[in-house]
This record gives structure tokens, sequence and C-alpha cells, in this order.
């Protein structure tokens, strides 16, 4: 009796050993089965966050002349926004055009995103005129800002006008400028100059490629732009580092093939 008593109390104990491990088995399964599933949620979730193409054709190449025909022509080529340079030949060495144009302009084109570039010294006084003018992205340069309260001051009334912020950064100036301003949600782009602002028609400068890459890796959902020397031959270089909206004046407005100029731009943005 007490030989069969010991048999069964084994076979119990095997038994409870195999179902035991059959149990870690199945946790162990299920652990890697979960890490699977986040691991695709994840990738997913950043894809999604990926910040489209955007177009975005500087105004300052077109014949000043015609700027309603032109900027209609880069528009039905597929151009999403309008970019307008305004200069004071103070914080830049030129003069381009200032809010009186861009509301004559915006006055045909309500419809459409005016994304405005302020090489100005005093950003704050075009805060009202923009507003008024129909500019909806309101870009200032950081260098123009004293310290921090008084570019947080700026985005404020900027955001508060309705308009969406931006802050560009001319090329010697480097990220860490803005990360005050985006790690408190205060901006919406930025702005990395591939050219020394001022003049269109400049060549491209590659060594900003890793000023972009260490925005888009702090900020992946961020719209960052760049602005200077954008061409079907350096945009690789601008969407491979992580800019999604792209300044083009000479090579769209200067090009045979005005829809096949921008296209070139967007699919080198979606295929990076
Ligand atoms: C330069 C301006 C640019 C300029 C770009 O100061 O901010 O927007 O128009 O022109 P391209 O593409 O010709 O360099
Ligand atoms: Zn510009």
């Amino acid at each position: 009796e007490r030989v069969a008593f010991t048999a069964t109390n084994r076979w119990i104990f095997s038994l409870s050993r195999r179902c035991l491990s059959l149990f870690k088995l199945h946790n162990k399964r299920r652990t890697i089965i979960n890490n699977i599933n986040n691991q695709i949620q994840m990738t997913s979730e950043t894809e999604s966050k990926k910040p489209k193409a955007i177009i975005s054709p500087s105004l300052l190449a077109c014949d000043f002349a015609n700027m309603q025909s032109e900027s209609e022509k880069v528009l039905s080529f597929g151009a999403d926004w309008l970019h307008l340079d305004v200069m004071d030949g103070h914080f830049v060495p030129n003069l381009s055009f200032g809010a009186p144009v861009i509301e004559s302009l915006h006055k045909h084109f309500s419809e459409t995103y005016f994304d405005v570039h302020l090489m100005v010294t005093n950003p704050r006084d075009y805060v009202e005129p923009m507003k008024k003018a129909g500019c909806d992205m309101f870009t200032f340069h950081i260098e123009t800002c004293a310290n921090i309260d008084e570019a947080i001051g700026l985005c404020e009334s900027i955001k508060k006008g309705g308009m969406k912020v931006g802050v560009a950064m001319k090329p010697k100036t480097n990220a860490e400028s803005i990360f005050a301003l985006a790690d408190e949600n205060f901006v919406d782009m930025l702005l990395v100059m591939t050219v020394e602002p001022g003049f269109g028609g400049q060549k491209f400068n590659p060594d900003m490629m890793p000023k972009v890459k260490e925005l888009r890796e702090k900020y992946p959902a961020m719209d960052i732009q760049v602005d200077g020397g954008l061409s079907a031959s350096m945009i690789g270089m601008a969407s491979e580092a992580g800019a999604n909206v792209i300044v083009a004046g000479s090579s769209v407005f200067g090009a045979k093939d005005v829809k096949g100029a921008i296209d070139v731009l967007r699919h080198a943005v979606d295929a990076a």
C-alpha cells in the first residue's frame, strides 16, 4: 500500500512539473508575441507620425511683374504652399516686398497657404500687418531675439493672431538655439537655412544636413523646412536628413518642366 502511495505521489509530482513547464513555455510564448505586437504598433505609430512632404516654391524667383500668374502656375503644377520672402534691407542686405504686396496677392489666393519667411530685424512689428495680409505661417529668425523670453513672447503674439509659428536658423546658428521653443511647443515649424539668407539662386550648403538630422531625431513629428539652393540634385541629401517642407525658388521657377521639378522634390521626401 505504501509502495503504491509513493508511486502515485511520484506520478502526481512529475505531472505537476510537466504542467508547470508547459505553463512557463506558454507564458514565454505570450511575452514574445506581445513584444512583437508592441514593436509592430510602435513602428506604425512612428510611421503615421512622419510629417508629409510640403513643397513651397519661393516667389523670390518669380517674375515680380506677374506674381499672380506665376503663383497660379506653380499651384496648378502641384505646389502645396507659396513661400514669401520678406526682407527689410537691414537683417539681410536686400529688399523684397512687404505686407501690402502679400495682401494684394492673397486677394486672388484666399484658399492658398501663405508661408511667410521674415528676414527682418524687428519681426514683432510685422505680426499685425502679416495677419491682416493673410499670412498663415509666420517664420521669424531666432537671431532677432535677445533672449528666450522675447522669443516666447513673439511666438505667443503670432499664435494669438491666428497664425502658425515658424522659427528660422541662419547657417551659423546651432540647433540648440531653438530647443527651448520646440520643447515647449511654442513653434509649429523649424526652418534650417541652407544658404545665407538674403538672395535667391545661391549654392545649397550640405554642411547644414547634420543640423537637420539632429532636429529630426529630436522632433520626429515636427515640420522641418529647408530653404536655399534646393534642386533635383540636392534634394536627396535634405530628404535623407529628414526635411519635409521644401522651399525652392530658382529650381522651380527656372525649370522648363515646372511640374517635373515639383514632383522630383516631393518624391524624394516621400521616398526617404
Ligand atoms: C533666401 C530665401 C529663399 C530663396 C530661395 O534668403 O529665403 O527663400 O528665395 O531661393 P533658391 O531656391 O533660388 O535658393
Ligand atoms: Zn525663404
